[in-house]
C-alpha cells in the first residue's frame, strides 16, 4: 500500500501550483488537452481522438462525478490529472480510474508525480481503495510513475493496467484537501481577475 505520509506531502515544484479545477475552468482544460503534442495526446487517450471528442470529454469531466486537478503556471493550465470513479462491484473494493496529461515542455520535471500524490489524497478522502491507471505498454514515464507508487500490473498486447492501493482517510488528509480547496477558490478568482480586468487595474 502507498505510504500515507507520501500521499500527504505537498507538491514541491520549482514553479507553478497544483489545485482542483473548478467547473468554470472547463475551457482551460480543453485548451490544455488541445495543446498536447500528437504523441502525448495519443498516450493520454490510448489512441487517436478528434478535437471535438476532447471537448466532449472535458464537458463530461467537469459536469459529472469525476474530479480534475490542474497544474498552473501564471494562471495557465499546463498539466491535469483526472479521477473517474468506477461503478461499484459487489465484494470488490471501491475503485477509480486515474488519467494524466502533462504538456511536452513540462514533462520530466516531477509534475506527473506531484499530480499522482494529490490524486491519491482525493481518492483516500472519498473512500476509494484502488486507483487504476491504464496506459500503453511503451509509456515508460507512466510505468515509472506507477511503479513508484507500488502499483501491481496486468498487461496485455494493447494496454497495461496499473492498480494502486490508496490509504484510509485521516483527519490530516481531510484537512489538507480542505486547505487546498480554499487555495483553489482564491487562486482561480485571482486568475479570473488577471484575465478580465484592464491592465491598469490588475495591481501589478
Ligand atoms: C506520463 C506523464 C503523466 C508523466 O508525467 P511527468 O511529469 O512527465 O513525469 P515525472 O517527471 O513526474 O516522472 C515520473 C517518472 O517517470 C520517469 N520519467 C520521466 N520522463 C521519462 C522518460 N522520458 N523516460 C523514462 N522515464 C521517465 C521519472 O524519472 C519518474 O520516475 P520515478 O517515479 O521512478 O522517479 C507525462 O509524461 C504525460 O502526460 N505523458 C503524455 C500523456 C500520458 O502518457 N498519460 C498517461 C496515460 S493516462
Amino acid at each position: 500500500m502507498l505510504d500515507a505520509s507520501a500521499a500527504q506531502r505537498p507538491a514541491r515544484l520549482a514553479e507553478g501550483e497544483i489545485r482542483k479545477l473548478l467547473p468554470a475552468e472547463r475551457q482551460s482544460l480543453v485548451d490544455h488537452l488541445l495543446r498536447l503534442d500528437p504523441l502525448s495526446r495519443f498516450m493520454r487517450f490510448g489512441g487517436v481522438v478528434s478535437d471535438a471528442a476532447i471537448a466532449r470529454h472535458a464537458t463530461r469531466l467537469m459536469t459529472g462525478d469525476a474530479m480534475a486537478l490542474g497544474y498552473f503556471v501564471d494562471g495557465e493550465l499546463h498539466a491535469a490529472a483526472e479521477l473517474h470513479p468506477l461503478p461499484r462491484r459487489p465484494g470488490k473494493p471501491s475503485s477509480a480510474e486515474a488519467a494524466f496529461s502533462v504538456e511536452r515542455a513540462w514533462q520530466g520535471k516531477g509534475i506527473g508525480s506531484a499530480l499522482m500524490r494529490y490524486l491519491v489524497l482525493l481518492a483516500q478522502n472519498r473512500g476509494i481503495e484502488e486507483l487504476q491507471v491504464v496506459f500503453l505498454p511503451n509509456n515508460a514515464p507512466m510505468k515509472h510513475l506507477a511503479v513508484h507508487h507500488a502499483a501491481n500490473f496486468s498487461v496485455d498486447d494493447e494496454e497495461v493496467i496499473g492498480t494502486l492501493k490508496a490509504p484510509h482517510a485521516t483527519i490530516f488528509s481531510r484537512l489538507r484537501e480542505l486547505m487546498g480547496d480554499v487555495f483553489a477558490v482564491c487562486s482561480s478568482a485571482f486568475d479570473l481577475q488577471e484575465r478580465t480586468l484592464p491592465p491598469s487595474m490588475r495591481g501589478n
